[in-house]
This record gives C-alpha cells, sequence and structure tokens, in this order.
C-alpha cells in the first residue's frame, strides 16, 4: 500500500488505488499467477476462453449468497457488469425500468451513467442512453430526506419505494439497483432492516433486486460478498473492481439460475474474461476467500473504525464517523454542522502534499465525506499511520 515517487518519496495509499486493490499493489501470489499466464498466452476469444471463465464463476457461487448459482464473466469493467444486470432483468422480465437510489454510483458507460445518482453529471451529457429511471431517496439517517429517525421511522426511505413504484410504473420496473454500501455517494451504511424491507417490496412488486458490489465486494466489508453481512438477499450480484486482485480489470454477474437468460451474442466484449484478469481473480480469491484472511479483515476494520472514532469523531469539523469492514468515511462539516465539500476536498489535499497520504473524496452524495478504504491486507501499524496522518490533515484544515 505504499507508492513511490520518481524522487523516491514515499506515500501510504489509504484507498486502495482506485478501491479496486484488496490486495495492494504487488501482492507476489497474484503478481506470479498472472505471469506465468502472461507467459502462456493472454488472450483468446470468449468462445474458448469460457471453460477458464466457467471455473472462476464455479468457485464465485461457492461463496455467495444463498440461491445465487450462475454466472457470466464477458466483462472488464463495473460500469458495463452493471449493465449486464441490467439487461438481464430486462430481459428476464420483460419490463425497462430501473430503480436506483439518489445518491448511487453505478458506472460511467452511457448507461450505467445515466442511472447513477447526481444530476450534474448527466447535464454534460443530455443524449445519455437511458432505461427509464425511478430516482428514490437513499436510506441516508444523518440526512433524511423525510425527515425522520431511526428507528421510529420505520424505515420509510424503502416503504415508500412500493409507493413510488405503484405510482409511477409498476407494469414497467424490472428491478432496483442498490449498493450494499453507498460508496461513493457518501459511505452511507443503511440502517438494520432496510435490505429485509426492500427485499420485501420487490417480492410483493414482482421487480429483481440487483446488489451492485463493484465496491463492496471482494472482502471490503470483511465477508467476500457484502451482500452476506449486510443481510441482502439479491436476485443479482455485479462485482468489478477488486476481483482483479492488484488492479486487473474484470467484472462478473451472478444470478439465480432462471436469470441465466443470456445468449453470447446479447453481452461479449474483446477484452470481457482476459485470461491475465481471470488468473489474477483466481489468485485473488486463494487469498480473500479463505475464512480466516476475512476474519482478519473484520477485525483490523473494527480497529480502523475505532481508531478513527477516537482520534477524528469529536472533532468541530468532523460530522459522523461511519463504515463497515474496511470501507470508512469520515464526514467534513463547517462549524455550522452542514456539509463542507471544500473542507473535504482541502484535507484530502493537505494529506497527500503534506503527509503523503492518499485519500479520497467524491463529487457523488454531497462532496463532504473523506474515504478510507486501504488494502485488505494493512496491518494495524499501516492503520495507525493512516489515521494518525489523516489526524493531522484534519487539524491542519480546519486550523483546530
Ligand atoms: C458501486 C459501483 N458500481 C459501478 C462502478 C463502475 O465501475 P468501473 O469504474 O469499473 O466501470 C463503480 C466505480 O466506481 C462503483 O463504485
Amino acid at each position: 500500500m505504499r507508492l513511490y515517487a520518481e524522487d523516491g518519496t514515499e506515500y501510504l495509499d489509504a484507498v486502495a488505488g482506485t478501491f479496486n486493490l484488496p490486495l495492494g499493489y504487488n501482492h507476489p501470489c497474484v503478481i506470479k499467477a498472472v505471469e506465468q499466464q502472461l507467459g502462456l498466452m493472454s488472450h483468446i476469444s470468449s468462445d474458448l476462453a469460457r471453460p477458464h471463465a466457467q471455473r472462476l464463476v464455479d468457485r464465485l457461487l461457492q461463496l455467495a449468497p444463498p440461491g445465487i448459482d450462475a454466472g457470466w464473466i464477458r466483462d472488464a469493467t463495473g460500469s458495463t457488469a452493471v449493465e449486464c444486470a441490467i439487461k438481464i432483468a430486462q430481459k428476464a422480465t420483460g419490463k425497462s425500468d430501473v430503480i436506483t437510489l439518489f445518491h448511487a454510483h453505478h458506472g460511467q458507460t452511457t448507461m450505467a451513467g445515466s442511472i447513477s445518482g447526481p444530476a450534474w453529471r448527466r447535464r454534460r451529457f443530455p443524449a445519455y442512453g437511458s432505461p427509464g429511471v425511478l430516482r428514490v431517496p437513499d436510506p441516508n439517517c444523518r440526512n433524511c430526506f423525510y425527515k425522520q429517525t431511526y428507528p421510529s421511522c420505520g424505515i420509510l426511505c424503502a416503504h415508500r419505494i412500493a409507493d413510488i413504484v405503484q405510482q409511477a410504473g409498476r407494469e414497467s420496473t424490472a428491478c432496483l439497483i442498490v449498493e450494499p454500501v453507498l460508496g461513493n455517494g457518501g459511505n452511507i451504511v443503511p440502517p438494520e432492516g432496510y435490505f429485509q424491507t426492500l427485499r420485501k417490496i420487490c417480492d410483493d412488486l414482482g421487480i429483481l433486486l440487483i446488489a451492485d458490489e463493484v465496491q463492496t465486494g471482494v472482502g471490503r466489508v470483511g465477508s467476500f460478498f457484502a451482500s452476506a453481512r449486510m443481510g441482502i438477499e439479491p436476485d443479482i450480484i455485479v462485482l468489478g473492481k477488486g476481483l482483479g486482485g492488484v488492479g486487473l480489470p474484470i467484472g462478473a454477474v451472478l444470478m439465480r439460475q432462471e436469470l441465466d437468460v443470456l445468449e453470447p451474442a446479447d453481452h461479449s466484449f474483446t477484452g470481457g474474461g482476459n485470461l491475465l484478469a481471470l488468473a489474477a481473480a483466481h489468485a485473488t480469491l486463494d487469498v480473500v476467500g479463505d475464512e480466516g484472511f476475512l476474519a482478519g479483515v473484520r477485525r483490523r476494520g473494527g480497529y480502523l473504525g475505532e481508531l478513527l472514532g477516537t482520534h477524528l469523531q469529536s472533532h468541530p469539523v468532523v460530522g459522523d464517523v461511519r463504515g463497515v469492514g474496511m470501507m470508512w468515511g469520515v464526514e467534513i462539516v463547517g462549524h455550522d454542522g452542514r456539509p463542507d465539500a471544500g473542507a473535504a476536498a482541502a484535507v484530502v489535499s493537505c494529506a497527500r502534499e503534506r503527509y503523503r497520504l492518499i485519500t479520497r473524496s467524491s463529487e457523488y452524495g454531497r462532496g463532504n465525506v473523506v474515504k478510507v478504504r486501504p488494502a485488505l491486507t494493512a496491518t494495524e501499524e499501516d492503520l495507525d499511520e493512516v489515521v494518525d496522518r489523516l489526524r493531522m490533515s484534519v487539524h491542519d484544515v480546519a486550523g483546530v
């Protein structure tokens, strides 16, 4: 998780690249597997690669939540894997529309971008090709759209989805897509009971539930699939980012058997299911698929949360520290308690310039959450160092 500039300066990466390096930049198991595969060949056409992809599907299914028993690996990015999941939902249901959360991020291809949250991003591309989209409020208890308080709200944000779908087009709605933890949208961890309610609503309305685990999957929250830890029973799961271990690009879509409806020609890319990426994914599974490794992630993730809570939570410009596993966010607010995206950006840049710590904030959501998502292999000492440098950055920016 350390990077070196040309002049030798060392940087500590607290966000695992683009949240896609669960094993850091150079885990020897993955590097070796990819090198070996490169010595053999890096590409064969997807028809011929099919048995190799199927072996990876089979291994993923062993770890997948109950009921998920088929898969499709022909993508090289999360965005097209999300599109694959939606195409499956559309083909299986014969309906077109998608329900998404206000601050969701599902990618940047035209379809994935068009179903993602913030309007300002879509405005730049007025011709974004879009299925019908129903946008619904996030389960964000700190900034509740309905001005309610959990648990007395009875999880209104989930229940109202049923009313919205009834009013706005039950006949045309194919699926609801959610991130187990809204990553770019502000590290929002939905409250207890939210996903169970969504499951029931989807069943009642006859729509499919897709878990976009592009960011949360592959051990990030302390279980291989975030759905398991967050209590989601999805019909379809999308993986991307972390599956390549050290940055090899690959996406995967897993689903219930009866949703295995795509023909090869329906969704396939030249670089999808590339042999190097498959080799990397197998080696990543060897490490992250191990329950002992995941127990370590849960333990060290808890440690990271405690450190952030102890050293940052009480700071006047920190509105909230929230997360699960190795996926944490520090919400930066002004002295009036309102989201302060400028200060969050200043913390990120101060951390990098002054303390050689790489973090990220995001223009999605309210833009005021500094993300801390280190490699899953980070030791307690690494985490001490991350939080120490972040604490100093927050202090410097806030002038307290
Ligand atoms: C939850 C989620 N879904 C989908 C994507 C898109 O993945 P990619 O950038 O690999 O296309 C991202 C990327 O940030 C993401 O966070």
